[in-house]
């Protein structure tokens, strides 16, 4: 969408490596009318960069939105990524098939980045990282000035506790943390949305039935599908899994169903074992300046009801 904004809604960029909780995100925000979303970047992550972004494509294409999908980074600042395929299948959407989406832009998510940051119709423009965030990351060491023109940034990322990728890290964190550390040095308000607050977005069976029977169409339908088929964790007692990207798009639309602090957060970008542990300092105990909003806790029926609402009104 382009074109002066319409009051109470917000410019936004998701960049992301869909992955399933990706998919689900990416439907709630285009269903929002609160986001006017402007590009959607994409990183390697999940499942590497060719999925990811065929992925992206397929999920804006049931959507039948126009937005731009571009491809961004296939490797992290520093390393490789891993993918996580014991969550997201090797086709990063658990072995749901969606038709094939438009073609994506030729262009690197960087540069498209830069460019909606430049453009006056957009506003000032909220950056949303649901993947490891090197695309924000390259796009803002490269021209920092451009910091001035982004709202907030929105991360799903960190613990405050114990990670899902290693003992110390969270996935998103532990694949890019030198591209998490110039984000949170960087200026603008950071909101981090931990593993311990989308512990409680929990995919159950029942939930995933009380969502399809609303009824919908063909993306609420994969968006059941999808939810369905994602293995239930056993970090959470084999219940369900965590539902974690989409809980960044949720803070921006109904921030009501959460309670959130200020609290200091440093990465750990250092070779060992603690490689992309979010230091979270809940307690003012470091010096670190309480630079980031932590939402701590989430009112799950609150989240599933906007969440199928919302999926019920696309395509
Ligand atoms: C994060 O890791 C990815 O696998 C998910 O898509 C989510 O962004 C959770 O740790
Ligand atoms: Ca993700």
């Amino acid at each position: 969408m382009s074109g002066a904004l319409p009051v109470g809604r917000r410019a936004v960029i998701i960049d992301c490596d869909p992955g399933t909780d990706d998919a689900l995100a990416l439907w709630l925000a285009i269903a929002s009318p609160e986001i006017d979303l402007r590009l959607v970047t994409v990183v390697g992550g999940n499942a590497g960069l060719a999925r990811t972004v065929a992925n992206a494509r397929a999920i804006v294409g049931l959507a039948g939105n126009p937005v731009p999908v571009v491809p961004g980074a296939e490797r992290p600042l520093r390393g490789r990524f891993a993918g996580e395929r014991a969550v997201h299948g090797d086709d990063g959407l658990a072995g749901v098939v969606l038709p094939e989406g438009p073609p994506a832009v030729q262009a690197l998510a960087a540069d498209a980045i830069r460019a909606v940051l430049r453009d006056a119709s957009a506003g000032s423009v909220t950056l949303v990282g649901i993947g490891p965030v090197t695309n924000l990351a390259l796009a803002l060491a490269t021209e920092p000035a451009l910091a001035g023109r982004v709202r907030e940034i929105v991360l799903m990322g960190g613990a405050w506790g114990e990670g899902n990728w290693t003992p110390a890290a969270e996935f998103n964190a532990a694949s890019d943390p030198e591209a998490l550390d110039i984000l949170l040095s960087l200026g603008p308000p950071v909101t981090l949305v931990t593993l311990e607050l989308t512990m409680q977005a929990l995919v159950t069976p029942a939930r995933v039935e009380a969502i399809r029977r609303l009824g919908g169409g063909a993306c609420l339908r994969a968006a059941c599908d999808i939810m369905a088929a994602v293995p239930p964790s056993r970090r959470l007692g084999g219940e369900g899994h965590a539902l974690h990207d989409a809980c960044a798009i949720a803070w921006l639309v109904a921030p009501a169903l959460f309670h959130a602090e200020r609290v200091g957060v440093e990465v750990d970008c250092g070779p060992g074992p603690a490689r992309g542990r979010t230091h979270v300092d809940r307690w003012g105990r470091s010096k670190a300046e309480a630079q980031v909003t932590l939402p701590e806790t989430l009112d799950t029926e609150g989240f599933f009801a906007l969440l199928g609402t919302r999926l019920s009104r696309l395509p």
